[in-house]
Parts: structure tokens; sequence; C-alpha cells
């Protein structure tokens, strides 16, 4: 195999990535109880860093205390977190890779007594489960995109070289962009162009917060796969209109909480690779990186999907949480060493819902027994 693409440099906004594999955000559970950044989260990401990604995304943060999902779920709304994330930003970047952290209000799925949305629409945040958000109020929708901005000042004071939004699996973002979550009929809510406002107005806080001068994604939800909701037709406009503000990149994805209950969704999910037609449908729109996501497991498959022309780089999640020397192994033709993310095992996502944090089947003994990679937070 010959991955001269997959390792060949790729400027993302003001910054170049080292080659184009990004580890994607995937929330593993390793915060401590009060949301700050713990040493088991710092070895986990620089252990990711080490083993060779161009960029490290980390999981989802909470930016509002209106807005976390999870116990043990990373936040930046506080002076508490900083000294932890400026410890987790200089370990990624000591290894090598460039540090990210991704940006997510939870709206109805936030753990509130009170759920809160653009609309009261009902939704079952578990199978049997009926809740009834209250819509935001217009205060509280400013409130939430100010939070945005001074999340990404915060990631950027301490040491982050991007930030990214989460606009993908159902959270706030998504909330505002669907037709069949949003039936606001105020400036946010209604015509697409209405609809569009939350990420817009929420890409310019960010950027006239925390400057020109970072990486700012957005995880880009290209369809809702739900009737009523979010099609690919709209994805080309709403990805240029993120582009014309400021966006670095796109990572494409589809689906969401309620979709991902579907037996077709969940078929398809299964497949290797299962969201490629996503990054190549947006990639004609937009002149700025796009990045395939999902189940890419393999560096023959990834170079393929660059060769292709569907992305321009690809972000591996699952496959990179069961072998950080995935980059590594691919640039050194040691392809057959690559230890892979078994389909159908899900001991990563029961890891994090028993708040024992993601551990993984396929780790060497040792890191499954300590759940720990075992990189010193700190040091020269
Ligand atoms: C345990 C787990 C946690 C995840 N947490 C996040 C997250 O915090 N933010 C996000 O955007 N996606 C999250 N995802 C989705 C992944 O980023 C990715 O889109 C999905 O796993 C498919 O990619 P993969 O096949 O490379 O793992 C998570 C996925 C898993 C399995």
């Amino acid at each position: 195999m010959d991955p001269s693409r997959l390792f060949s440099p790729l400027p993302v906004g003001p910054a170049t990535l080292r080659n184009r594999i990004v580890f994607c955000p995937m929330f593993v559970g390793y915060a401590h109880p009060d949301g700050t950044v713990s040493d088991r989260m710092i070895g986990h990401y620089a252990r990711r860093a080490r083993g060779g990604a161009a960029l490290v995304i980390t999981e989802y943060a909470s930016v509002h205390p209106s807005g976390a999902e999870s116990p043990r779920q990373l936040r930046i709304w506080d002076d508490s977190c900083r000294k932890g994330l400026v410890e987790l930003s200089r370990a990624i970047r000591r290894e090598g890779a460039l540090a990210s952290l991704q940006l997510v209000h939870g709206g109805r799925y936030a753990w509130n007594q009170e759920r809160i949305a653009p609309s009261p629409v009902p939704f079952e945040p578990f199978p049997g489960t009926t809740l009834l958000p209250r819509a935001l109020t217009i205060e509280e929708i400013g409130e939430i995109i100010r939070s945005f901005g001074s999340a990404a000042r915060t990631a950027r004071e301490c040491g982050f070289d991007g930030v990214e939004i989460h606009g993908g699996s159902g959270y706030l973002h998504t909330q505002f962009i669907s037709p069949r979550t949003n039936r606001r009929t105020d400036n946010y809510g209604g015509t697409p162009e209405n609809r569009m406002r939350f990420a817009l107005e929420t890409v310019r806080a960010i950027r006239k917060e925390a400057g020109k001068d970072l990486i700012l994604g957005y995880h880009f939800m290209v369809d809702e796969w739900m009737p009523g909701g979010f099609t690919a037709e709209m994805a080309p406009e709403f990805a240029r209109r993120l582009e014309e503000e400021g966006v670095s990149y796109l990572i494409a994805v589809g689906g969401m909480y309620d979709s991902w209950r579907e037996d077709w969704v969940r078929k398809r999910t299964q497949h290797s690779p299962y969201q490629e037609d996503l990054a190549a449908l947006l990639k004609p729109a937009v002149r700025i990186p796009v990045m395939a996501n999902g189940r890419i497991d393999h560096p023959r498959m990834a170079e393929a999907l660059l060769e292709s022309g569907a992305a321009d780089a690809v972000a591996l999640a699952r496959p990179l949480f069961a072998d950080p020397d995935f980059p590594a192994k691919a640039a050194a033709g040691r392809e057959k060493e690559i230890v892979r993310c078994i389909p159908y095992c899900t001991e990563c996502l029961e890891g994090y819902k028993r708040e024992l944090g993601a551990t993984c089947y396929v780790w060497p003994e040792a890191v499954r027994r300590e759940g720990f990679w075992g990189i010193p937070p700190s040091g020269p």
C-alpha cells in the first residue's frame, strides 16, 4: 500500500496537520466527577498523539451549566477547569499533535430537572420514557451562544490549537437546525435561514472571542435520518454558510439518538466505512477540508477515501481507541500489526455508561487492567 496521501500535510485554518488522520471526539468518561481533567484523561489523549494522529480532538466538553449531559463529562465554564486543560493541551502537543477541544450544549439531552430545547417537542431519552422540554427564551439562546464564545477563548488561553462545535448526535445545534425539533416562529425557527442562525451566531461568537488564529471545526450532521428531520438536501448550503463565517473544517456525520434506534440505521453503521457518501456530498460545496468518519478501520480504506476525492482527511474514533499506534504502524508499512476494533463490540460504550470510563476489549492486558495508558501528565 502506498499511503502517500494519508501522510501528506493538510492545511486547516491557521495550522497544518502533519498527516490526514484525526482522532475524532469520543466521550470516555475519564474526567473527575466535577468535570475537571484527570491524569487518566491526559494519558489517554497523549497516547493518541504519540501514536501519530495529526489532530487530537477531545470528547465533548460542556460550555454551560444547563448543557451537561453526563457525569464525568468534561466542562469548560469556570476557572476551576483551567489547570487541567492546560496540562491536557500541553501533553497532546508535546507528543507532536495539534490539540482541539469539542464544545457542546446538550439542549434537551442535558441532564437537568427541566429539559430545554428550541421548542417543546416530546422526545424519548430512553425507549419508553417520554419527556417534554421547555422552549428556550431569546435571552437564554443569547447566553448559550456567548458561552460557546467564552469557552473557545478559555480553550485558547489554555493552549489548545482549536475547538470544534458539536453539531451532531442530536445535541442543541442539531435541535436548532432540524425542522423536526425546531418549531419556533421567531428569528431562530421556521425558514432554513432562521434555523441556521443559532449555528452561525455560535461561529461568530467564537471568532469574536477567540480570534482568527484558532482552528474552528464543525461536527456536521449531514442528514438526521429521521422523517421530517434535517436532510442532505439542505446540507451543502449550510456548509457553505459555515465556511463563510470562518469554520476551518467539517467532519461529516449522519443520524442522531432517535435515528440510531432504527434498524436500517443500525445496519448501515455496521458497514466499513459507512458515512463516506456524506463527506462526498459536502466536498463540492466548500473549499475547507472535509473529513470522513465511520468505521474507517484500515489505512487502505482511508487512503482510498482520499484518492476518490470523497474527503480530505479521515476522522477515526474507535479505530484509534482500539490501537493508538494505527497511524504510526500505517506510516511504517506495518498495517498488518494494527489491532482492529471489533464490530458489534460495545465495551467502550458500556464502560462509560457504568461510570468506570471506557475500556477496549482489544487493548493489551495491562492497559485493560489499569484502564490507563501510563503517559505521565507533566514533564519536560
Ligand atoms: C464511546 C463513544 C463516545 C463518543 N463520544 C462522542 C463525542 O463526545 N462527540 C462526538 O462528536 N462524537 C462522539 N462519538 C461518535 C464518534 O466520534 C464517531 O463519530 C463514531 O464512533 C463513528 O466513528 P468510528 O467508527 O471511527 O468510531 C462517540 C462514539 C463512541 C463509540
